[in-house]
């Protein structure tokens, strides 16, 4: 048929165009079962059977933006907020650098409080613990010259999604205090300075069609990033979108195997939201197209508060304190989880 030439074009050139891609997206039962064995293959040529770890470090959950999706958004008065110290983040590296941790993520919030002064001073002290490892930043849009700064502190990766290409979609999500322009400046500076840069999107996030989706796919092409992050949308409590439904886990494996056959060698992670919906949501996408796991170093008693929607795993294979568990688990997936920097190679 028509749509499983679009899935041998997709599996051949890698791309589609913005139609094609959309018409991929809108009877994708036809093609499901192809795309998913062609993704496994490709996942398996590159990564063999490695899994990658990631600690996840919450440093803040301050947040000056107002994302009508988010539970950490600037008007949500019931979050009990915290920002780490430096202190409390370096016990988090130095744990995680016990455990053989060797890349960590510091994700934060929008925190006018976390100033560039702080954060250079903990990337340093990063590496003077773990020299080894690399540091992922997730702290939002900077401008050029702090991201520049952070690169010449030692930060080699960070992770913004774009969470969608489209205009009117980008302003269903986020108040017009925010700007796509000013993310996808941020995004194109990340690149242009040498990170091993991440993007990503939601799925199903009101006003997200299989259009907007491809759109965000024809994007995702053109930065050519190193790392992709998606995962369902879940409501949160006491945002705009509480009452909203929550992404299919089903879509979300879909565009997890597009993206793997997109971008063979990216480093994708079976991300929370997927894990926080669906067992056999995130088996199956470690089976076929996630390359990274990231269980969560930060200190336990503040992890409820990093609540980016409702009911978050945190506990299990979330937590990086069960590592055994989930190297158990991998292994029963037919993956083995390496303590490795895990860098993107071409
Ligand atoms: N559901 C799922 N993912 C969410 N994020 C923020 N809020 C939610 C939510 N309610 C995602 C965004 C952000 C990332 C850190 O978490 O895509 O970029």
């Amino acid at each position: 048929s028509d749509i499983k030439q679009l899935a041998d074009e997709l599996i051949k050139t890698r791309r589609l165009s913005g139609e094609k891609f959309e018409q991929l997206l809108t009877h994708r039962d036809v093609v499901k079962k192809e795309i998913q064995q062609s993704a496994k293959a490709v996942t398996t040529k590159s990564f063999h059977r490695t899994l990658y770890v990631r600690g996840l470090i919450e440093i803040s959950n301050y947040c000056r933006n107002n994302c009508f999706y988010c539970g950490i958004r600037r008007d949500n008065d019931y979050v009990s907020r915290y920002r780490l110290t430096k202190d409390e983040i370096l016990k988090s590296v130095r744990l995680g650098t016990d455990m053989g941790f060797k890349t960590f993520v510091l994700q934060g919030g929008e925190d006018p409080g976390l100033s560039d002064a702080f954060l250079m001073d903990v990337l340093d002290s990063i590496h003077h613990i773990n020299p080894e490892a690399a540091i992922t930043l997730s702290i939002g849009e900077k401008d050029t010259a702090t991201l520049e700064a952070y690169k010449s502190h030692g930060a080699d990766r960070f992770l913004l999604r774009h969470e969608t290409k489209n205009r009117d979609h980008y302003y269903q999500l986020h108040p017009e205090t925010m700007s796509l322009e000013n993310r996808l400046r941020a995004l194109s500076d990340l690149k242009a300075l040498g990170y091993q840069t991440g993007s990503g999107i939601m799925v199903g996030t009101p006003g997200q069609t299989y259009a907007t989706l491809a759109e965000d796919l024809v994007y995702l092409h053109e930065l050519q990033p190193e790392m992709v992050g998606i995962g369902p949308f879940i409501p949160a409590k006491h945002t705009p979108f509480e009452n909203e439904p929550a992404g299919s886990v089903e879509l979300t494996l879909f565009l997890l195997c597009v993206l793997r056959l997109m971008f063979p060698k990216a480093n994708i992670p079976a991300t929370t939201s997927l894990n926080t919906l669906s067992k056999t949501g995130r088996d199956d996408a470690i089976t076929y197209a996630c390359n990274v796991y990231m269980p969560n170093l930060t200190p336990p008693r503040h992890r409820k508060d990093y609540a980016l929607y409702d009911d978050k795993a945190c506990f299990k294979i979330e937590a990086a304190e069960n590592l055994d568990d989930l190297k158990a688990i991998m292994k029963g997936l037919g993956r083995e989880v390496v303590m490795d920097r895990g860098d993107f190679h071409v």
